[in-house]
């Protein structure tokens, strides 16, 4: 069927007039609609399900008032934006619109279905775009007999206030129809990246080891989930690991991780965990059920990580020597903690190794061995990637430790203004491993051209809150003067052997120009 207007309302730039049309008026579809009724288009609203769409219609009403109330929203703005949806009993109805976007159920055959439907209705220049979160865009369009209009807009969930939106596209998806959706977005009020069809695109693929790196520390017995929550809420995440995958749901978080994992043809670096899939196969899916790794019955009591009172009591003075080692933004900042304290010290600052050295025992960065691997006398510190004081941070000691120096290791680290908190000894504690992993992936994608290192960076930080995107992350990491990601990522993988502390070709040789201009420097 062919409609002139449509032909028109698809020229680049304009569908921002479009009508469009939204398949599937379940959460994500609902949401959909709302952020393109409020910014001006007409919105058909369609779902298998009879009733499906009025039903959205009036939740959304709700919604709208909701907004009023709070002054976010003027009543007349409401009440334009809801008339704006249109809740149709057919396709049909909707076949002049210039833009589709689908968000059906998640599946291939009835998703490609669908597609094939769409294409005998509208107009041939009509764009078609699928929410879809995990399934390849060249694989929906393989059927289609223009799949050169079929991009990806991948919002995310609630879609009224995460600003993400990743537009993927395909083999064969049209650069100006990729284009065009994504200056639609932005004209939604949304941040609009484009990215390359591959597993998890951006976010989902990224993110996946923030969640393994917590499980793989649990599954050796590291710590108890309150202590590496407490970690990584220190550098800044709004939630733990292990809240964050109790509030997702294990059911949900686990398909996604096996999803990731299958599609990348079972690369170790994705594999799922044991820790995960017994908390799926016991029903213990988080919030949701009621119990995950902690409990959410009423009257249940969250744990909290603190560490032991005596590890905050003053250090023993030393008796021959305090040394500071290395040289950066981290040992200056211990230097000004040791002055502050009155602590007198000498400074060593081509050390090959970063920390302080009492008499002769040590307390170490990270530098991806465990403390027992780095000798006798020693405990390592965990990363600290933000400046202010009283944060916690994960250290261990080396089992061949004299108990003085496991006494005393911790009562420096509080010295040096850090809340100390104890794990097994464990290589790359909790921040630093999860950290290098996160940037090594977000090296890994834009190594393989999936998305830029800005669209990275916006992904983590609009798609899942994240404090600093990963290639910030890594501008801060080697400000701090601390051993390389990818060096840390060595040594976790002389330690672990396999492929999931691989390195990144493109994180390889960022620390290679990095290592190069500070020997020009020197
Ligand atoms: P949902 O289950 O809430 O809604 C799906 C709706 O589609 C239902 O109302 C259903 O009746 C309707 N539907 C199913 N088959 C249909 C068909 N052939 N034609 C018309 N309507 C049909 O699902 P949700 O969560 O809204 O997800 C929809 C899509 O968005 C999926 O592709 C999902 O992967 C994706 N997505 C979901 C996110 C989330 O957090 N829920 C985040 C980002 C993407």
């Amino acid at each position: 069927m062919t409609n002139p207007q449509a032909v028109t309302a698809a020229t680049p730039g304009t569908l921002r007039q479009a009508r469009v049309l939204v398949v599937g008026a379940g959460i994500m579809g609902a949401g959909i609609a709302q952020v393109a009724a409020q910014a001006g288009h007409r919105v058909a609203l369609f779902d298998a399900r009879d009733g499906a769409a009025s039903q959205a219609r009036e939740r959304l009403g709700a919604t709208f008032d909701t907004l009023v109330a709070k002054g976010r929203l003027q009543a007349a703005q409401a009440a334009d934006a809801l008339a704006r949806i249109e809740p149709v009993p057919s396709l049909e109805d909707a076949a002049d619109c210039a833009l589709v976007v689908e968000a059906i159920v998640e599946n291939l055959e009835v998703k490609r279905e669908l597609l094939a439907r769409l294409e005998q209705l509208v107009d041939e220049q009509c764009v078609l775009a699928s929410n879809t979160s995990s399934l390849s865009i060249t694989a929906l369009a393989r059927d289609m007999k223009h799949p050169g209009r079929l991009v990806g807009m991948h919002f995310f969930n609630p879609v009224p206030l995460m600003k993400l939106v990743e537009v993927v596209s395909g083999l064969r998806t049209s650069p100006r129809v990729a284009q065009q959706v994504f200056e639609l977005a932005q004209a939604w009020g949304k941040t609009a990246v484009h990215a390359r069809s591959t597993p998890g695109f951006i976010v989902n693929r990224i993110a996946r080891p923030y969640y393994a790196e917590t499980l793989a520390l649990l599954q050796e017995q590291a710590g108890p989930p309150e202590v590496l929550d407490a970690c990584l809420r220190a550098v800044g995440f709004r939630m733990g690991a292990c809240e964050l995958m109790d509030l997702i749901g294990h059911d949900t978080n686990f398909a996604v991780t096996q999803a990731v994992y299958e599609a990348n043809f079972f690369d170790k670096r994705f594999v799922p965990s044991l820790v995960q899939r017994d908390l799926v196969d016991g029903g213990l899916l988080g919030r949701k059920s009621g119990r995950g790794f902690y409990d959410y019955a009423a009257g249940a009591v969250a744990p909290v990580a603190q560490p032991a009172a005596e590890d905050l009591q003053a250090p023993r003075a030393p008796a021959t020597r305090l040394l500071l080692a290395g040289s950066g933004a981290l040992v200056e900042r211990i230097a000004s903690a040791l002055r502050r304290a009155d602590q007198a010290f000498e400074q060593d600052l081509r050390a090959d190794w970063c920390g302080l050295q009492v008499d002769d025992a040590r307390l170490c960065l990270s530098d991806g061995r465990s403390a027992t691997a780095m000798g006798a006398e020693v405990a390592v510190f965990d990363l600290p990637l933000r400046d202010d004081s009283g944060l916690a941070l994960a250290w261990s000691a080396s089992a061949d430790a004299s108990p003085d120096w496991v006494r005393q290791a911790p009562r420096w680290l509080h010295l040096l203004g850090w809340l100390p908190l104890r794990l097994r000894d464990v290589p790359g504690l909790v921040v630093a491993r999860t950290i290098a992993m996160l940037i090594n992936e977000a090296a890994d994608a834009v190594h393989q051209g999936v998305c830029d290192e800005d669209a990275a960076d916006h992904a983590m930080k609009l798609g899942v809150n994240y404090p600093a995107g990963p290639f910030e992350w890594l501008a801060r990491w080697q400000r701090l003067g601390a051993i390389d990601p990818a060096e840390l990522l060595d040594a976790l993988d002389r330690h672990y052997r396999g492929e999931r502390y691989r390195v990144s070709p493109l994180l390889r040789d960022r620390a290679r120009s990095v290592a190069r201009a500070a020997h020009e420097a020197r």
